[in-house]
């Protein structure tokens, strides 16, 4: 397969038969027609019920649930994530949302439409089969195919050989891909990325002492990561030059206006990925762990993984992770080795891009199980190995 060529704008099929690609990862789902540069739709991962009262049910705009960011809006709402740590913990609530995805925000009938559904690394065979049935049995979808996130990451950007970092909310994976195969013996991962960080940024800003009526609001903390925080290049020459600046920072909380200062815990935090020290979770730093799979990996392997060090998930958009982890690999990396991270602007949604592509390959649907197989060899297909 020529991993190079650009599909999108050579398979112009009609929309309304071109194969859907979901994404749901435990923070953000993703949802578009293959052939689309960005998904058609991305929202939270989460779904609301209208909170019961005695015996009434309390809820906003009287429906029954809600789904994504519209969910998170009102108290009297109660909140359930249906993927946990990538892998789908609530096959109800995330029906719900599938049901969403195709009726609501796409407009589609399913029946009409093959689904590349893009796994965890970590995906379980019984979690790819539930998955399978509610897309055959209850949507009736003629064609079904699941790929794994870090190999559909890998393709958006035409190589076959790489390692995939990917940091997004509940951990930080790394995969080996060595010509399109995923290394399984060598994944790995470690158990911080934005949920963790979260928590940890919030401890520093009480620890700090901020007024921080603000604290009680998540939403808060996530606007000042995603949108102040940084990974300092080197942590200690940062903080000379930065403990002496502060900047004030306003907030909305309801009507009412804080503001804040804030200093040196906005590279304090992300300091957790590249300093054992700097962490309570005692896990390894990213770059040892990032080295210690390549190197366990076959020799002639090494030289290719390392120069191709594929950033993905919205964790790694903070500023300037990509440069602070070229240069912390590159201190534990042999001289022999060249070492290339690669962090593409649109790195967040990248598996999903990845999933865009490859299922506009004009002979996708022969990847895929038909319909017809399934109703003839059941879920077992989705447990053989060469699945
Ligand atoms: N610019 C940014 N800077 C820092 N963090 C960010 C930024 N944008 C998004 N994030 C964080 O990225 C996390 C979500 O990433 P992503 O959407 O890749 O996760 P996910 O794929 O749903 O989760 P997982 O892969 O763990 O199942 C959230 O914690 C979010 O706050
Ligand atoms: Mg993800």
């Amino acid at each position: 397969m020529d991993l190079t060529k650009n599909f999108y704008k050579e398979n112009e099929t009609d929309i309304e038969r071109r194969p859907i690609v979901i994404e749901n990862g435990t923070a953000t789902t993703r949802a578009g027609f293959a052939g689309e540069e960005i998904p058609k739709v991305h929202f939270s991962t989460v779904i609301g019920k209208p909170r019961r009262t005695g015996g009434c049910m309390i809820g906003i705009g009287g429906k029954s649930s809600y789904i994504g960011e519209e969910a998170k809006k009102s108290s009297r709402i109660s909140i359930n994530y249906p993927v946990r740590n990538g892998i789908i913990s609530n096959y109800t609530d995330l029906e719900q949302i599938w049901f969403d995805i195709f009726y609501n925000e796409l407009g589609v009938d399913p029946e009409h439409h093959s689904v590349l559904f893009v796994e965890s690394p970590f995906n379980i065979d019984s979690s790819r089969a539930q998955t399978a049935q509610i897309m055959f049995e209850r949507f009736l979808v003629p064609n079904f195919l699941t790929k794994n996130s870090a190999f559909l990451a890998l393709f958006s950007i035409g190589k076959k050989s790489g390692f995939v970092v990917d940091s997004g909310e509940s951990f930080t994976s790394f995969v080996p891909i060595f010509n399109e195969k995923i290394l399984t013996h060598n994944l790995s991962k470690v158990g911080f990325a934005g949920k963790k960080l979260n928590g940890h940024f919030s401890q520093l800003l009480t620890k700090k002492k901020r007024n921080f009526r603000l604290l009680a609001s998540k939403e808060s903390i996530i606007n000042i990561k995603e949108n102040d925080c940084y990974v300092a290049f080197d942590y200690e020459e940062e903080m000379q030059i930065n403990s002496k600046m502060k900047f004030m920072k306003k907030f909305l909380v309801g009507n009412k206006e804080y503001s804040f200062k804030l200093g040196s815990e906005l590279f304090e935090m992300s300091e957790v990925f590249f300093d054992p020290k700097m962490q309570k979770f005692h896990q390894s730093t990213i770059q040892k762990c990032a080295c210690d799979i390549i190197l366990d990996c076959e020799e002639k392997v090494q030289k290719e993984l390392f120069s191709n060090i594929l950033l993905i998930g919205g964790s790694s958009l903070i500023r300037g992770f990509d440069e602070r982890l070229q240069k912390e690999i590159c201190k534990i990396a042999d001289d022999n080795f060249e070492v290339n991270v690669i962090a593409p602007s649109e790195r967040k949604h990248l598996a999903w891009i990845g999933g865009s592509k490859f299922a506009s390959i004009p002979d996708f649907e022969k990847n895929c199980i038909s319909r017809e197989e399934y109703l003839e060899k059941g879920e077992q297909i989705f447990y053989q190995e060469d699945y």
